[in-house]
């Protein structure tokens, strides 16, 4: 399908109704037709739980399932029982750290350090700290280069030992968008014989993505930010470490044997995902996929990269108003924070708001980040496949709005 934005627009039904200028999709995506369309044909005709019964319905649903779950692995370049189904990032994450800490063999080298970054979301960070304090490790951060929102990655060999046990780093961050080389740090971590672990959150639906490419070991991503249904999720362990690894979570589904007193573990990924699943989530996710796939990553990026660069410039002339985000916008996902002299970033956001602009103010989960920036809070706008010039321009007349009812 060739990059149509007309055509493109038409698509979501929230374009037409809700704000003028939505530019929260870092936050969440809208919805395509087809994704909703997908999740209502599970309700309407193949409503009935997955795996465990073979009438008609229920033989339907596992398999819109299943086949969601080769497509999610495809749009990764994963094989498909490398894949686990969540509730979201957040819960991949949370999990990934549950697996790690509760399988010895993993701890056994005596490998005590991990490595992350000062620009992680706390969806990924929080969940290291825990881990760190339970299992007496030594928790690092690559921090800032100076004066750059971007990874000082000089600073990794450094920080990268024969002693880390993770390194963890998101591929781009949701405050400032900037991509990082994580192929670069996979490099380094992997020569240490550390495990890689990547939040793709934001980036995945923006750039074209492949798990060997980065040279990832793990990697998660939420699926309500590319176009999917809310709570769904997805966690990606390569296939020799996540037969390696201990559940974190229990129940139905999951066993291969169980007696009075104990059990013992079915097969990956089912070994992973024990209950019920949010199976019209996964069966949407699946056709968000294959929505973003017929317009492509690469004309995505394109598409927002301008966007992205027209919204920079606009703000840079502005007086008053200071952006906060990566200016090479091959290197930015599509997300511009910007702070103003003159209005705090709540206001901004609720004049914006009021105006038609959808925005968010606040840290975006990124304290940590924000303090290295020496920021509280920023204003941000994200940018997706939907918009177009239209919306920079709704944007920097609102921010005119805005300095004008109170820089005076
Ligand atoms: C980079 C990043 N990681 C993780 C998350 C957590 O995602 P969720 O809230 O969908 O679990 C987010 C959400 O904003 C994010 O931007």
């Amino acid at each position: 399908m060739r990059f149509s934005i007309t055509k493109i627009q038409e698509d979501f039904p929230q374009l037409k109704g809700g704000s003028e200028h939505y530019l929260d999709s870092q936050a969440t995506s809208l919805t395509p037709r087809s994704v909703i369309d997908a999740q209502d044909a599970y309700y309407l005709k193949a409503r009935a739980n997955t795996h465990r019964a073979i009438f008609k319905e229920a033989a339907l649903a596992t398999d819109l399932y299943e086949d969601a779950r080769t497509k999610i692995a495809n749009f990764i370049g994963a094989k498909r029982e490398e894949v686990i189904l969540t509730g979201g990032a957040t819960e991949s994450s949370n999990m990934l750290v549950r697996m790690l800490d509760e399988t010895p063999a993993f701890w056994g080298s005596g490998k005590r350090e991990i490595v992350t970054s000062v620009m992680e979301h706390h969806a990924s960070l929080v969940p290291l700290q825990q881990l760190a304090k339970r299992k007496g490790c030594m928790l690092s951060h690559i921090p800032l280069s100076p004066g750059s929102v971007r990874l000082d990655v000089k600073s990794v060999e450094g920080l990268i030992s024969d002693e880390t046990a993770i390194v963890s780093v998101m591929l781009a961050s949701n405050v400032t968008g900037t991509i990082n080389p994580i192929s670069e740090i996979a490099k380094v971590a992997h020569r240490h014989g550390a495990f890689v672990v990547v939040d793709a959150t934001a980036a995945i639906g923006h750039i074209p993505m492949h798990v060997d490419d980065l040279g990832a070991d793990a990697l998660f991503f939420s699926g309500h930010k590319i176009l999917g249904p809310t709570g769904v999720g997805v966690l990606w362990v390569r296939k020799e470490m996540l037969e390696k690894l201990q559940p974190a979570v229990f129940g139905g589904h999951m066993i291969s044997e169980v007696t009075k007193d104990d059990a013992t573990w079915g097969d990956i990924p089912d070994r992973f995902e024990p209950g019920t699943k949010n199976i019209g989530g996964v069966i949407g996710l699946g056709a968000a996929v294959d929505y973003l796939n017929a317009v492509g990553l690469t004309e995505i990026h394109r598409h927002v990269s301008a966007l992205t660069k027209s919204a920079i410039e606009a703000l840079d002339a502005l007086p008053g108003v200071h952006v906060v985000a990566e200016r090479d916008t091959e290197l930015n996902i599509g997300d511009v924070s910007f702070v103003c002299d003159f209005a705090h970033p709540h206001d901004v956001a609720e004049i914006l708001g009021r105006n038609g602009v959808a925005v968010r103010p606040g840290h975006h989960c990124a304290l940590p980040y924000h303090v290295e920036l020496g920021i509280a809070a920023t204003t941000r706008v994200s940018f997706y496949l939907y918009n177009d010039e239209d919306d920079v321009r709704g944007l920097v007349e609102a921010v005119k709005k805005v300095r004008a009812l109170f820089a005076d």
